[in-house]
C-alpha cells in the first residue's frame, strides 16, 4: 500500500496515537533535554536562590520595546533607544557589580548584571517621566536602581522625580543606598500597605512587586487608588501568576494590557509586565 493512503488509514484508527508515539516522544525529550541542560548549567554557574536575573531573548526585548512603545503612544524607535540606554549605563552596571561582591550574602547573588524585564520599567519611566513612583518590594535594589537610573536621566532634560521603595524587610535595598542612585530613591522598611496609606504625595507610577499573593496585591492596588495623581499609571510584576491587575483596571474604567519576558539560558520560564493605565 501507498505509505502516505497507509498513514492516512491509520490516522483515522484508535491505533494512531500508539503509530505517532516515537516522533512524539522524541519531540518531548529534545525539549525536555534542553530544559536539562539549561538548569545543570545554571545550578553551577549561578549562585542565585530567588529573584532570578537573566537576559531577555532577542525576540524577547523586541516585543518588549513594542508593548512599550503601544502602552506609552511613543514610536518603538524611541522606545528602542531607552532600552538601550540603560543596557548601556556603565556606571551603574559597575555600581552594581561592585556592591554585589562587597554583600553581606554575595554568597547567594551572582556578579553580573542582568536587568530582563527592568528595562521595560526604564523606558516606561523615560517616557512617561512620572514626578513620583511607588515601587513595592525592593530585595537587593537593583529595581530600584534602574527606576532611579531613568529618573537621573529625566531629571537632566529637566523632568525631576522620586522614587519611594518600600520593602518590610530591614535589610533590603543595600544596591540602593549609593549615590547618584540613592539622591532619588526614599527607601521605606515597612508593610506596603500601611507605607502606602501613610504617602503624603500623589503617585505617578505604580509599581507591584512585594507578597505576589492574589489578595495582597489587591490590597496593595486598592490602597494605592486614592494617592494616584490624574493619568496615573500601575504596573504590576505580577501579571503571569494573577488577573489582579486586569480586574482592577476594569472595575476603575483602565485599559490593561500584558508583556510576558522569554529569558535567555535560563530554566526559569520568566514573568512579565502588567500595565493597567
Ligand atoms: C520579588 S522581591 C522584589 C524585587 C525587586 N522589585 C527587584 O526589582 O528586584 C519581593 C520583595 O517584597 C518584599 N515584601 C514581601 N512582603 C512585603 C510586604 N508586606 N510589604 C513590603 N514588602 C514586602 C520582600 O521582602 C522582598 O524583598
Amino acid at each position: 500500500m501507498d505509505p502516505v493512503k497507509l498513514r492516512r488509514a491509520i490516522a483515522r484508527t484508535r491505533l494512531a496515537p500508539v503509530a505517532a508515539f516515537p516522533k512524539r516522544l522524541v519531540a518531548v525529550a529534545r525539549h525536555d533535554a534542553k530544559v536539562l541542560r539549561t538548569s545543570a548549567r545554571w545550578l553551577v554557574a549561578s549562585r542565585e536562590h530567588h529573584n532570578y536575573t537573566y537576559e531577555l531573548t532577542k525576540l524577547s526585548r523586541s516585543h518588549l520595546a513594542w508593548f512599550v512603545s503601544v502602552v506609552c503612544e511613543l514610536p518603538v524607535k524611541q522606545v528602542r533607544g531607552y532600552l538601550t540606554e540603560i543596557e548601556s549605563d556603565e556606571a551603574l552596571r559597575e555600581h552594581i557589580s561592585s556592591a554585589i561582591a562587597g554583600a553581606a550574602r554575595r554568597g547567594l547573588a551572582d556578579k553580573q548584571v542582568r536587568y530582563a524585564r527592568r528595562i521595560g520599567w526604564y523606558a516606561i519611566v523615560r517616557a512617561r517621566r512620572p514626578k513620583h513612583i511607588v515601587e513595592t518590594g525592593v530585595d537587593k535594589g537593583l529595581g530600584s536602581c534602574v527606576l532611579a537610573a531613568a529618573l537621573l536621566r529625566n531629571a537632566a532634560e529637566g523632568h525631576p522625580g522620586r522614587v519611594s521603595s518600600i520593602d518590610i524587610n530591614p535589610e533590603a535595598g543595600y544596591l540602593a543606598r549609593t549615590a547618584p542612585w540613592s539622591e532619588v530613591i526614599d527607601l521605606v522598611i515597612g508593610d506596603s500597605v500601611e507605607s502606602i496609606t501613610a504617602l503624603d504625595r500623589p503617585v505617578d507610577l505604580f509599581l507591584h512587586d512585594s507578597d505576589h499573593s492574589r489578595a495582597y496585591e489587591r490590597r496593595e492596588f486598592a490602597a494605592v487608588e486614592p494617592k494616584l495623581a490624574p493619568g496615573a499609571m500601575l504596573l504590576t510584576d505580577n501579571v503571569t501568576h494573577t488577573n489582579v491587575l486586569a480586574e482592577h483596571a476594569e472595575r476603575t474604567g483602565r485599559r490593561f494590557l500584558a508583556y510576558r519576558e522569554t529569558p535567555a539560558n535560563h530554566w526559569y520560564p520568566g514573568d512579565g509586565i502588567g500595565v493597567a493605565w
